[in-house]
């Protein structure tokens, strides 16, 4: 299994997930990919997977909001794929969606895993993708050292906590967490660090992480 982040736009990141173990020395096999989150610069996802050989099957938007699903409909007409999303955000996606995401679903890209775990709170519909047990796309649910915005028309600071604390924090040290920007002193980071650094997951209550700036 493989991920890649793609640095798109001012400080965006789609992602582009494949299983790796198709690919060594039968590049151009058709092995299966998704996309994440193609808001803008499709061309960089799409030069990679052709570089890689792959078959796009999903294009998986983390949520509604243009800069993560743009690109949507120009990458649907090169391949035979289904985009995906939660039901709580699709009818807010330009062209609309093919398959709505339920929260503790998985999908198979070839022989990775994919689990989608519902995190609303930056929108109602937002989910964050637990790859194989070993990272967690975080979409704008959580970036390295903060959290998405909750002041927007669908967020919900109460939301967010809970999803932080209860969707989030109970998930292994070791994944690697691969947020929606780059808003961070990094790009990435694992969970466990960002459990005990990140001020978004060290409030107790939703009183402190209310009065976070
Ligand atoms: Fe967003």
């Amino acid at each position: 299994m493989a991920i890649k982040q793609i640095r798109v736009g001012r400080d965006n990141f789609s992602y582009l997930i494949y299983c790796q173990s198709a690919t060594p020395g039968a590049i151009g096999d058709g092995a299966e990919a998704a996309l994440v989150d193609p808001g803008f610069d499709a061309a960089k996802a799409l030069a990679r997977i052709s570089e890689l050989g792959l078959e796009l099957t999903y294009i998986i938007n983390t949520h509604h909001h243009a800069d993560h699903t743009a690109a949507n409909q120009p990458v649907k007409k090169l391949f035979s794929c289904q985009i995906l999303a939660h039901r709580l955000d699709a009818g807010k996606i330009k062209g609309g969606v093919d398959a709505l995401a339920q929260d503790n679903e998985e999908l198979d890209i070839g022989k990775v895993k994919v689990k989608i775990i519902h995190t609303p709170g930056h929108t109602r519909g937002g989910i964050c993708l637990l790859v194989d047990d070993e990272f967690l796309l975080t979409g704008d649910t959580l970036f390295i050292g903060d959290c998405g915005r909750t002041d927007l028309p669908d967020g919900s600071n109460s939301e967010m906590f809970d999803s932080l604390n209860n969707r989030i924090k109970p998930l292994l040290d070791d994944l690697i967490v691969y947020p929606g920007h780059d808003y961070g002193p990094t790009p990435f980071d694992t969970l466990g660090n960002q459990k005990h650094t990140s001020k978004v997951l060290l409030a107790r209550s939703l009183e402190e992480f209310s009065r976070i700036p």
